[in-house]
C-alpha cells in the first residue's frame, strides 16, 4: 500500500515586503490560514504556521537543525553560538550560558531592577500627568540603563546598542536595499560593540566577566566567550524594549485591562506573558530539515530550509479563544512560542521578565491610567516586531 504524499502548497507571499512589513500580523496571519506548511516560491523555502506544528517541530532538534536557515550568510551582526549549533555544541555553550542566569544571579539582578524602575517612574511622573513615548521614554531608556549595568558594560555609548540591534534583526532575510541599509546604519555600532566586548573592558562580576571567567575555567574558548557576550548583546535589547513597549501599548489600548491589573497586581507576570503573545518581539526563527519528514501532513524533503513563523502562531485561532484579545489573565506563560521552544527557548527570558515585571511593578502602584495620546508607528524590521514610538500620557493614583 503507498502513502499519499502531500506536498506543501506554494505560495507567492513575500515576507519581506515592504508593504508586508507595515504589518506582518495581517499578512502572516493570512499565511498561517493556508495550510500549517507553506512553500514560499520566491525564496524556496518553507513556512511554518501554526502553533502546533512550529512546536512539534520545535521539538525535534535533530531533524529540524538549527544549524542551517533559510538567507543563512555569515555576518558580524549575528554570531553563530548558540543559535546555530545543534547537540552536544550547543548543550556545552547554553549551559554557560543558563549559569550565568541562574537563580542566584537573577536575585542579585532583582533589587537593582526593582530600585532603577521605581526612580525612573518617580522621575517622569516628579511634575503630575506626563505626555510621553512609552518606547522611547519608558522601555528604552529603563533597559538600556539596566541591562548594560549588570552586563558590566561601559556607559559611553550605550544608545548605539539600539542600532546594533537593528541591524541584528534586519540581517535575517534577503539581501536587498532595506537590508543594505540597516547594516550602513549599524555600522558604527558594530564598531562599539566589537571594542567593547574586550577581555580587559568587562567590569568584575558582570556578564561579560563571567563568561570570560568561565573561558579561564576551560569551560569555554575565549573566542566563545567573546561569541556569547556578542549573542547577549544582540538578543537582549531591542527584544527586551519591544517586549516592554509592546506591553504599554497594549494597556493603552485596553484600558479596562489596566484596571484589572491595578485591582488585581497579582497578574503582572501573566500581563507580560499576554503582551509577548500578542506582540511578539522576534517575529520568526530558522531551522533546516536535515530528512524527509512531514509535518502537519506535509511533505518536507531533506535538505529544506524553514522560518518559523511564531508571530502568527501567537494569534493561532486553533489555539487561542479570541486571539486578537489582550486578556493578562489568560496565563498564557509557558503557552506562547514567544520565547521560541525547545533546546533553543531563550536563554535571556529570566532577565527579560524581571526587567518588564520590575518596571510593571512601579508603574501599576503610581499610574491610574494609561492613554494613547496619538498613533503609535511600528518599526520595518524583517524580524523583530516592535514600535518605533508610542504617544502615551501617564496619569498618577490620586
Ligand atoms: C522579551 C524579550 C525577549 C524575547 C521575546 C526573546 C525571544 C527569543 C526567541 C524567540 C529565541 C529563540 C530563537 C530560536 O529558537 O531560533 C531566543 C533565543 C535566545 N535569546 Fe532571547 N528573547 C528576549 C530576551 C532576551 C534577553 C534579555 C537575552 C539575554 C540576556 C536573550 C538571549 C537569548 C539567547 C542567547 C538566545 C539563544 C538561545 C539558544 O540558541 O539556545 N534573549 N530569544
Amino acid at each position: 500500500m503507498t502513502t499519499a504524499v502531500t506536498h506543501a502548497p506554494s505560495s507567492d507571499y513575500d515576507p519581506f515586503d515592504p508593504e508586508v512589513l507595515k504589518d506582518v500580523h495581517l499578512h502572516d496571519g493570512t499565511l498561517r490560514e493556508v495550510a500549517p506548511v507553506v512553500r514560499i516560491d520566491r525564496y524556496g523555502f518553507y513556512a511554518v504556521t501554526r502553533h502546533a506544528e512550529i512546536q512539534k517541530a520545535l521539538r525535534d532538534w535533530r531533524t529540524f537543525s538549527s544549524t542551517d536557515r533559510p538567507f543563512y550568510e555569515p555576518n558580524p551582526f549575528r554570531p553563530n553560538a548558540p543559535l546555530m549549533q545543534d547537540p552536544p555544541d550547543h548543550t556545552q555553550t547554553k549551559s554557560v550560558m543558563l549559569r550565568i542566569f541562574s537563580k542566584d544571579n537573577m536575585a542579585k539582578m532583582q533589587a537593582y531592577f526593582a530600585d532603577s524602575a521605581s526612580r525612573l517612574v518617580d522621575d517622569l511622573l516628579a511634575d503630575g500627568a506626563v505626555s510621553l513615548d512609552g518606547y522611547r521614554d519608558v522601555a528604552a531608556r529603563y533597559v538600556l540603563q539596566v541591562f548594560p549595568d549588570v552586563l558590566g558594560l561601559p556607559a559611553d555609548g550605550r544608545e548605539l546598542l539600539l542600532k546594533f540591534g537593528d541591524a541584528v534583526f534586519n540581517a535575517f532575510g534577503p539581501q536587498n536595499e532595506h537590508h543594505h541599509a540597516k547594516m550602513r546604519s549599524g555600522a558604527p555600532a558594530l564598531e562599539w560593540v566589537e571594542a567593547n566586548m574586550k577581555r580587559e573592558l568587562q567590569s568584575d562580576g558582570g556578564i561579560g566577566w563571567q563568561l570570560y571567567t568561565a573561558a579561564d575555567e576551560g569551560i569555554i574558548s575565549e573566542t566563545e566567550a567573546e561569541q556569547l557576550l556578542k549573542a547577549v548583546l544582540g538578543a537582549g535589547f531591542d527584544t527586551t524594549i519591544f517586549g516592554i513597549s509592546g506591553m504599554l501599548r497594549a494597556f493603552a489600548d485596553n484600558p479596562d485591562q489596566w484596571r484589572l491589573l491595578r485591582a488585581r497586581p497579582d497578574l503582572i507576570e501573566s500581563a507580560f506573558e499576554e503582551a509577548l503573545r500578542v506582540y511578539p518581539p522576534s517575529r520568526f526563527g530558522g531551522r533546516v530539515a536535515l530528512r524527509d519528514t512531514k509535518l502537519g501532513g506535509i511533505s518536507i524533503p531533506a535538505g529544506t530550509k524553514l522560518l518559523m513563523m511564531w508571530l502568527g502562531a501567537g494569534r493561532d485561532p486553533r489555539k487561542w479563544t479570541d486571539p486578537d484579545a489582550f486578556r493578562i489573565d489568560r496565563h498564557s506563560a509557558g503557552s506562547h512560542l514567544s520565547f521560541g521552544f525547545g533546546i533553543h527557548t531563550c536563554a535571556g527570558q529570566a532577565v527579560a521578565r524581571l526587567e518588564a515585571k520590575s518596571l510593571l511593578s512601579a508603574l501599576v502602584d503610581r499610574v491610574e491610567r494609561i492613554e494613547l495620546t496619538g498613533a503609535p508607528r511600528r518599526a520595518i524590521n524583517f524580524q523583530a516586531f516592535g514600535h518605533e514610538t508610542i504617544p502615551i500620557r501617564l496619569v498618577p493614583a490620586g
